[in-house]
């Protein structure tokens, strides 16, 4: 199959109509999407992505009432989130309608959905009146895409279609959060701060740590994670001494770094901005994971805002 590279959104809807794939530009990450109603379509997703099944997708769509289409009922804190964070790099879990087929959610009663901030997807889920079943658009395990040519690289000849809206603007997935319960629960720290949250709904928990749980799946423990070792230390020099080969690839956060074994240096942001570190994250580790150095030192980020999820990344891409 030869697989189309534009920005056509007409082009796209026709493929999804008919049960096809397309590759989505989303702020966050670019998305994997199928007809999420379609049983064909959501198998294929597994399929091309490698991706077991105990594992659920989120769905994607343009507005709230849609929304209510497909779920039973709206936690009151999850409302007060949809108001005033979407459209987001927010994911919010909530008990779907038989509708919705089993396969999407792995069996479980609640669905994850998101109502995806970009202009070329928000258009195209306008025209559509099912929701797009859409994982982010890498082989299972590997670094998430942030371009059409990522995933070009990734999926080409696997997909009819990749509709291209750019470099993602975030950079890392979406926050998803649980608000079931009295106390909200954060499933995975993403684009949209725990800070934020909490100024909106009070109080959270954070549990972003089962390994092999499908309750709370998808939340491996490896994950992201390029072929190459990534070790990440608190002391980058100190690090490269510890090593035989003269070709390691560096990601670090501010500084450039200086020693004679190092074969690619990166910064994630020289301005120290955890947004720009955010955006330029699985870029670069592409691009080194892809050089011919050895290894990948990395250091963490300030552990705040954006800087958890990018520190989350970090930790399970470091995991192979
Ligand atoms: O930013 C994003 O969220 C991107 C873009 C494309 O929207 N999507 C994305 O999808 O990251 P994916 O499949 O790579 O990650 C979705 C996560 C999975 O880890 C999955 O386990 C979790 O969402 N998830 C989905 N449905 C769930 C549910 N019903 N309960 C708990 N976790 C769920
Ligand atoms: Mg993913």
């Amino acid at each position: 199959m030869k697989t189309l590279i534009n920005t056509d959104i007409k082009v796209a809807e026709t493929f999804l109509r008919a049960g096809k794939l397309v590759a989505i530009p989303t702020e966050t990450v670019y998305g994997l999407a199928g007809n999420a109603m379609d049983e064909n379509a959501v198998t294929e997703i597994f399929r091309v992505k490698n991706r077991p099944t105990f594992d659920p997708l989120i769905i994607h769509t343009d507005n709230l009432e849609k929304v209510q289409k497909w779920i039973t009922f709206f936690p009151e804190k999850a409302m007060l989130l949809a108001q005033h964070l979407w459209a987001g790099a927010l994911t919010l879990i909530l008990p779907k309608k038989n509708s919705i087929p089993d396969l999407v959610t792995s069996g479980l009663p609640k669905v994850a959905v998101r109502i995806p901030n970009h202009p070329v997807t928000l258009k195209l889920l306008e025209n559509l009146d099912f929701p797009l079943a859409a994982p982010s658009a890498n082989p299972f395990g590997y670094i998430s895409p942030t371009s059409a040519y990522h995933v070009e690289n990734q999926l080409k000849n696997k997909i009819p279609m990749i509709l291209d809206g750019g470099n993602c603007q975030v950079g890392v997935e979406s926050t998803i959060i649980d608000c079931s319960e009295e106390t909200p629960i954060i499933l995975r720290k993403g684009g949209i701060e725990i800070e934020t949250i909490e100024n909106l709904i009070g109080k959270v928990k954070i549990q972003t740590h089962s390994s092999s749980n499908p309750s709370a799946p998808g939340m491996l423990k490896s994950h992201y994670a390029p072929r190459k070792p990534l070790i990440i230390t608190s002391n980058i020099l100190e690090k490269i001494q510890e090593f035989t080969t003269s070709k390691v690839a560096v990601l670090s956060f501010q500084r450039t770094i200086q020693h004679s074994s190092i074969y690619e240096n990166l910064v994630l942001s020289s301005k120290g901005d955890l947004k720009e570190s955010a955006r330029n994250l699985f870029a670069f580790l592409r691009q080194l994971d892809n050089s011919d150095a050895d290894v990948i030192v990395t250091e963490f980020v300030p552990e705040r805002s954006l800087g958890r999820a990018i520190n989350d990344r970090l930790r399970r891409a470091s995991q192979n």
